[in-house]
């Protein structure tokens, strides 16, 4: 008989899963109150949790701020085709479920190097034929442009939404972040959008205490000044308004006056092609 005090290991639900070390799509699923988590990733969490309390507000600013981001896109310009770079494990309410609400033919790509993203993804997509999920790193683009899932769904001819949300700051500096924004300004047509969201460092020590922790356990997480924030454009783009803010801010009406100390380390901007 097993001793009642044995850990029993976690056993991931399909092969190909580390469940030793946390990975950021599923501590970040945890951050947002999702389900498709390990120990390993809750015990990773419980550090922003517990040891910097309110870190954890984050999380849902970060995905606030995109799911405003293509609402706006979709309510207000005539883009209808998203690729969504390092897309993340589907949560309430995803990208192609926010643009089909106000475009029911809008399409979808979503692509993260993360296994348990495109296992959850196709459960989540199995009846929509304009919407895909693909397993590939974002820092591999022409992998991306050049799946056949890509094809089929995105016109490169025609205006294209990109989608770095909470992805480059994952991207360190040796791998050349703003080159990756490039990859895509080359293939999209002026009237394309660019979104960007973004750890915002602006000096703050808070900042450099969570990038040691994630920098610690993950080997990645770069908190970039605005200015380098912005500089991953590049030239060819006009910043629409309100320009870089804290991701809580952009484009809420309901946004508090006051934020918490955490919540300037996360910003959110959007940009158009020239
Ligand atoms: C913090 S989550 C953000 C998820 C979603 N974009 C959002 O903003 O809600 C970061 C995501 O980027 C993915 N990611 C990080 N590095 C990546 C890479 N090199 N290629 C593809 N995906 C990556 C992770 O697997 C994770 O799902």
């Amino acid at each position: 008989m097993a001793d009642a005090n044995e850990q029993v290991p976690e056993k991931p639900p399909f092969p190909g899963f580390d469940v030793s070390k946390p990975s950021i799509a599923r501590t970040y699923d945890y951050l947002l109150g999702g389900k498709d988590n390990f120990a390993v990733d809750r015990a990773f969490g419980d550090k922003f949790i517990t040891d910097l309390p309110g870190s954890r507000q984050i999380a849902p600013d970060n995905r606030g701020a995109l799911i405003r981001a293509v609402r706006e896109i979709v309510s207000n310009t005539p883009v209808r085709q998203f690729v969504d770079l390092g897309s993340g494990l589907p949560t309430a309410d995803n990208v192609h479920q926010v643009a089909q609400r106000y475009a029911p033919d809008a399409k979808v790509v979503y692509a993260d190097n993360d296994p348990i993203v495109l296992a959850h993804g196709r459960a989540l997509l199995a009846e929509n034929d304009n919407t895909t999920v693909i397993q590939a790193d974002l820092r591999d683009p022409k992998a991306i442009f050049d799946h056949e899932e890509t094809r089929r769904l995105i016109d490169f001819t025609q205006p294209v939404g990109v989608i770095f949300s909470a992805t480059l700051h994952h991207v360190n500096d040796d791998e050349d972040p703003a080159a990756l924004v490039r990859f895509w300004y080359d293939r999209i047509p002026s009237g394309s959008y660019v979104f960007i969201s973004h750890f915002r460092s602006e000096n703050d020590p808070r900042s450099q205490e969570l990038e040691q922790v994630l920098q610690g356990s993950l080997g990645r997480g770069r908190w970039r000044t605005d200015e380098q924030i912005l500089a991953l454009y590049g030239d060819g783009f006009t910043v629409v308004e309100p320009g870089l803010v804290p991701a809580v801010q952009w484009r809420n009406p309901e946004a508090p006056d006051e934020l918490s100390e955490w919540q300037g380390l996360i910003a959110a901007v959007l940009a158009v092609k020239d």
